[in-house]
């Protein structure tokens, strides 16, 4: 397996572009299912999850053509050949759950693979049943897998509540409701701005949407959606990442293609940290205000709060912060997994069930340490690139589903920082 290997110490100066988002590109190339017309998708990051989606897609009978190095991505499901999500293919990533509404409203029936528990907690699938459910899905569980019909005249328009909140359970149902006949109003939906990218490229193709940013959707169903061509928004996680680098190193990094509305709230914490953050016309620059970074307590919530996708790199930040911070996750269960990795740095870390206390030290230095899932081993390069010595992370395939060309664009604003392919370690 490849390694990752970064030597720290240095300041960050430079550009960093930030690309297409990956949960907004999942989300909305299922939207393909939709039409028989082509879907095409511009600013797609080039990531191992997308070519699961694909995978996916192509396994349905959909025509999936990565066009331009990957960054378009054109896609056709005018002769779809199965509605059945295999294991196989939904096993490795998730957000495979989310051709489950598409397929129903489109073909009115599904079967779907229940993507088990990973490693971040046990992550269930009842909100997207319950939402499919109120617009009038049968639901079976049977062999691992989601049995979905639709009744004889289709998916109906309801009136549902979420009981929490929930991006995926959100896209799913807005995705069943688009087709359904009859008004549906989805209550409590999620916010996040990959929700709001999902209803732009709907209404592009032809669907009656009100109120994406908001927490209730009020969607109108229509008979049949055409084709369009969409950009996907920037990617928010990629860009708080990123907005990190310099924070802990030092120097001043411009993310091209940063937004604040993005990732306002996490903006805010790193101005009482002690981070500038300025727009510029094309993007956000960053850099350290005079001293050290100062402790600061976080709770990850869902959109606009704190997400919980940067809460792995915050706990890098806050490593070597002046102070105690405290930072709760109220997500998911069991995604501290990076903090015994970050104390094999000298990180002074304890966990007690959701709450992390972190007590800042002086300085890091380099370790061999373990990737555990996509956003905790980021965490891991960041910390790294300010630890004193050779850091070496191991498991970098889990950075691979979520980070386009991480090494490339980081050697671009002066990191020290390698991958050793599998092959060349036995050399
Ligand atoms: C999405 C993102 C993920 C992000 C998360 C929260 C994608 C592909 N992934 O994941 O990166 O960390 O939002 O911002 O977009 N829950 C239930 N029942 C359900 C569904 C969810 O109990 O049916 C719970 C989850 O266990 C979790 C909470 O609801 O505790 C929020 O999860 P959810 O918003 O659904 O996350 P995902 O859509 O899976």
């Amino acid at each position: 397996m490849d390694q990752i290997i970064v030597r720290g110490g240095g300041a960050l100066n430079g550009e960093i572009p930030i690309t297409g988002a990956k949960n907004a590109c999942l989300t909305l190339m299922p939207l393909t299912l939709l039409t028989d017309q082509p879907l095409t998708l511009t600013n797609a990051p080039r990531l191992s999850d997308i070519r699961t989606m694909t995978t996916l897609l192509q396994s349905l009978g959909s025509e999936v053509a990565p066009l331009q190095d990957g960054q378009v991505l054109a896609m056709s499901s005018h002769a779809l050949t199965g509605v059945k999500a295999e294991y196989d293919i939904v096993r490795k990533m998730r957000a495979s759950i989310l051709v489950l509404g598409p397929l129903l409203a489109r073909y009115g029936e599904a079967v779907v693979s229940l993507p088990g528990g990973c490693a971040i907690g046990a992550r269930p699938v009842d909100l997207h049943l319950r939402a499919l459910e109120a617009l009038g899905a049968q639901l079976e569980l049977r062999d691992g897998y989601v049995w979905a019909k639709a009744p004889s005249g289709g998916l109906k328009g309801a009136d549902f509540t979420f009981p929490l909140v929930s991006v995926g359970a959100t896209e799913n149902a807005v995705m069943a409701a688009v087709l359904a006949k009859g008004t549906s109003i989805l209550r409590n939906v999620a916010r996040e701005p990959e929700i709001v990218d999902l209803v732009h490229c709907l209404r592009r193709m032809g669907a009656q949407i009100e109120g994406e940013g908001s927490s209730t959707l009020t969607i109108e169903g229509v008979t049949a959606l055409t084709g369009a061509t969409h950009p996907v928004v920037t990617d928010r996680i990629e860009l708080g990442t990123y907005m990190l680098a310099p924070a802990i190193c030092g120097g001043e990094v411009e993310c091209l293609g940063g937004r604040i509305d993005l990732v306002a709230s996490f903006c805010e914490k790193l101005d009482e940290a002690g981070v500038d953050v300025i727009e510029t016309a094309r993007g956000l620059k960053v850099a350290r205000k005079n001293g050290r970074i100062r402790a600061v307590d976080v709770v990850t919530e869902p959109f606009p709060g704190f997400p919980t996708d940067l809460q792995a790199q915050m706990m890098a930040l806050m490593c070597t912060a002046e102070g105690t911070s405290v930072l709760e996750e109220t997500i998911f269960e069991n995604r501290f997994m990076h903090a015994p990795e970050l104390a094999r740095m000298g990180a002074r870390i304890e966990v007690h069930g959701g709450h992390a206390t972190v007590h800042g030290v002086e300085k890091l230095r380099g370790a061999p340490v373990m990737a555990t899932d996509l956003r905790a081993s980021v965490s891991l390069i960041l910390a790294g690139l300010a630890a004193e010595g050779e850091t070496v992370v191991s498991r970098v395939y889990h950075l691979d589903r979520g980070y386009e060309k991480v090494v490339r664009k980081l050697r671009g604003v002066g990191a020290e920082i390698e991958r050793i392919k599998e092959d060349s370690q036995h050399e």
